[in-house]
């Protein structure tokens, strides 16, 4: 399949940062996922397909439960170590590379979608939800986590989108909460849930290492930080602490059923 730009980018990107995304990297924690997954009482064996797997936090989090899982990412190098990082932990999945707007599975083949901290940077989350409701069987479920900007918050969330493009131009688009459930229902995907947390934001110095960030946009971010509206300031608690710069993420975290 031919990779438009954005996917191109995001390709490009994570196949040169894929070193960073391993042990020690703040996803290593999948308690959100712990979290989420709980109340849907997953059958052991059941079909997971995690896709953009980063180095495969999430969907290696699911095989240590049980499930069969498949890990797609539109990097190898990313997939490359999320295998490595199976075969360290005793863990059997399946991987597969392509973007997370085409699908290679067929219709109803899945009883559990999942995408954590990944859609921001797809080209069309429209493809991405379509492509995740047509591969899910009927009463499977879909979680979503991802960075997110709340309802009616224009101009902070046109701000996070400006400093986010600066520091990984990769990055693509932050939906809304409300944006993503009309997604998942115009697809057939009914939302059960949507939650907002707070996510802190502790070094911006890791931040840059860990995009590789060029150092002239690493001066805009500042430049932004330091002029940021007030809308801004107030939702993300932009602040100062011991000398670093600080804020909170929201993060969104979606539970949907397939109909
Ligand atoms: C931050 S990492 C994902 C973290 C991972 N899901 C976890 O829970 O640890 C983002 C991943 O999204 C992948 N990605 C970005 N755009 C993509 C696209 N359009 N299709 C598939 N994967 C994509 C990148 O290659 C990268 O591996």
């Amino acid at each position: 399949m031919k990779l438009d730009e954005v996917q191109q980018a995001a390709q490009e990107q994570f196949a040169r940062r894929s070193h960073r995304y391993g042990h020690g990297h703040i996803l290593e924690n999948v308690e959100d996922v712990r979290a989420a997954i709980e109340p849907l009482q997953l059958a052991p064996g059941s079909r997971v397909l995690d896709v953009a797997t980063g180095a495969g936090h999430t969907g290696l989090f699911l095989a240590s439960l049980g499930h069969e899982v498949t890990l797609t990412d539109i990097a190898a190098p990313m997939l490359e170590r999320a295998k490595e990082a199976a075969t360290r932990r005793g863990l059997k999945v399946q991987t597969r590379q392509h973007p997370a707007e085409q699908f290679p599975y067929a219709d109803a083949s899945f009883d559990l979608v999942t995408c954590r901290v990944a859609p921001h940077h797809f080209s069309s989350p429209e493809s991405f939800i379509r492509e995740t409701a047509r591969v899910l069987k009927r009463g499977g479920h879909f979680l979503l986590i991802d960075g997110s900007v709340e309802d009616g918050q224009p101009e902070a969330e046109e701000w996070l989108h400006a400093v986010e493009k600066l520091r990984d131009p990769s990055h693509h688009r932050f939906l809304t909460p409300r944006a993503w459930s009309r997604l998942c229902e115009g697809a057939g995907l009914k939302v059960l849930k949507t939650t907002l947390t707070q996510f802190k934001q502790p070094d911006l110095n890791w931040y840059f290492e860990t995009a590789a960030t060029l150092p002239e946009n690493r001066k805009k971010v500042l430049a932004l930080i330091a002029h940021a509206p007030q809308s801004a300031r107030d939702l993300f608690r932009l602040g100062e602490e011991d000398g670093n710069i600080v804020w909170w993420w929201q993060r969104l975290t979606l539970v949907a059923r397939k109909q």
